[in-house]
């Protein structure tokens, strides 16, 4: 037997890439990524033809393997010369972020060393650094350090769900009270919140669309009135969602109405700041957040507005009770976890036991780089936006929509002879088609319009050059043909 196991062991070694082995793996990576990111300020930002992708079905898992260069090269071809360069600069549209390499490193490190950050006794440093990391978003966003709960998610909709349920779960909501229960936000709320409603199991619950005003906010008269006729009807107001820049147009609700709202018909308040939420660091732009601080939770997304690569939200509460009544558990084979130390963990506070050392990709850059560049970065972002749109409203064959909070706006061109919605769908394609810079697109009131996001450390006066240039030479061919 000792022998079988011996040469069994003798086989396994290999998967830990001994030496030369993982000198010339490292070597081949390291070139690859290498040439990527050099190449990147030149590579597009949307590949429209997505046959290469197929690539993936016909490389069948063999016993063996492949060499590793021949790998890279299945995945040039395959992955990154097809769909959205979330990487470049070039990517204009959705929300983008692009991906520092220091985060990169990062998860490298954590993937390297598997250090477990869920449970503070597996490795009291590495929750040390989430926590860290946690304090630092709870100071920027004036939540009290000793009684806010948080947690690092994968991302903005995992955080909002883990909200929903801490809200649902403090207001006590049970099946019993759905049909009474009521939800508010508005029609520019992101749709994860639908979904984190429907998987909390509120969607039985009565869900108010509250109307927006003329510039995209969520209308504070109107919330009112509809808490007043619930509270009168007999239902019961329980949760108030507003947005700190909703994806559609960039706006930023009217947080401290809002809360004085939620106070007055003792409901839950929720800020999706998804995407807004860091520009809350720039000390200039503070104002438009007021209330931001009030929320009872609080949704921020690292892989947005601190340009992490995708894989970084974060929750925060305001009483870290609500985060610990639904995730909170004790199980037997966890017993050495928790002996002898008081340490919230995160598998405490939110759904996820094993789980990736998450906080390492924004800790790393963070210590390295310092904070002055993402505040550079994102001042930089809010001044291309507004170089952009000032471009726009010269062109008249360009209806633009309201002026830019932060760095998102819609626009659309104008036709005389065709439906505007189809005609904005050809250019739009002709875009895409050309693919040089990516930008997407929205139904607002069924009518279509595109959007500019500006959000990738990697967007700078170059790329937005490109795309005035872009509008319009499509426009001129689009009238012309
Ligand atoms: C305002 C807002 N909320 C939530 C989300 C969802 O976040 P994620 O894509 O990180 O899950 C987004 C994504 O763009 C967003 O813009």
């Amino acid at each position: 037997m000792r022998d079988e196991i011996l040469k069994l062991e003798k086989a396994v070694l290999k998967l830990d890439l001994k030496e030369k082995r993982r000198a010339s793996f490292n070597a081949s990576i390291v070139n690859y990524l290498n040439e990527f990111i050099d190449n990147l300020s030149e590579s597009k930002g949307f590949e429209n033809d997505f046959s290469s992708s197929k690539e993936i079905f016909s490389t069948p898992f063999n016993d063996n393997g492949y060499p590793i260069d021949e790998i890279l090269q299945l995945f040039n071809r395959a992955v990154n010369s097809n769909g959205i360069q979330p990487a470049s600069g070039a990517h204009i549209g959705y929300i983008p972020g692009g991906g520092i390499p220091a985060a990169a490193y990062g998860d490298f490190i954590a993937a390297m060393t598997n250090k477990y950050s869920g449970i503070y006794y597996a490795n009291p440093g590495a929750v040390n650094i989430e926590n860290h990391l946690l304090n630092w978003f709870a100071e920027i966003f004036g939540f009290n350090k000793d009684s806010y709960g948080g947690n690092l998610t994968t991302g903005g909709s995992i955080a909002n769900l883990i909200a929903i349920v801490a809200a649902r779960d403090k207001y006590n909501i049970k099946g019993k009270d759905y049909h009474k229960t009521v939800i508010y936000g508005s029609e520019q709320m992101h749709h994860c919140l639908h979904k984190a409603i429907r998987i909390s199991g509120l969607s039985e619950c009565i869900y108010r669309e509250i109307p927006l005003e003329s510039s995209f906010h969520i209308n504070i008269n109107e919330l009112k009135k509809q808490l007043e006729i619930d509270a009168q009807m007999g239902l019961n107001p329980f949760l108030i969602i507003g947005s700190a820049g909703t994806t559609d147009t960039g706006v930023i609700d009217d947080l401290d109405s809002l809360r004085n709202l939620a106070d007055k018909f003792n409901c839950w308040f929720h800020v999706d700041a998804a995407y807004g939420g860091f520009f809350y660091m720039l000390d200039e732009y503070k104002e438009k957040f007021i209330g931001i601080d009030q929320a009872d939770s609080l949704v921020i997304d690292p892989h947005k507005g601190m340009f992490l690569p995708y894989g970084s939200g974060a929750i925060l509460v305001k009483e870290k009770e609500d985060l610990l009544r639904t995730n909170y558990y004790l199980a037997n084979y966890m017993k050495d976890a928790y002996a002898g130390h008081e340490h919230l963990s995160p598998a405490d506070l939110s759904p996820e036991l094993s789980r990736n050392f998450r906080g390492l990709r924004l800790w790393l850059p963070l210590l390295f780089h310092g904070k002055q560049i993402f505040k550079d970065a994102l001042r930089e972002k809010l001044l291309l936006t507004n170089y952009i749109y000032k471009a726009f409203e010269k062109l008249n064959y360009i209806e633009l929509g309201p002026s830019p909070e932060l760095t998102v706006f819609t626009f659309r061109f104008f036709s005389l002879k065709e439906e505007q919605s189809c005609f904005n769908q050809k250019l739009l394609d002709a875009i895409h088609k050309d693919g040089r810079i990516f930008i997407s697109s929205t139904t607002i009131d069924n009518e279509l319009w595109l959007r500019v996001a500006v959000l990738s450390f990697r967007t700078h006066l170059k790329e937005i050059d490109l795309l005035i240039e872009m509008v319009e030479k499509h426009f001129t061919n689009a009238i012309n043909s």
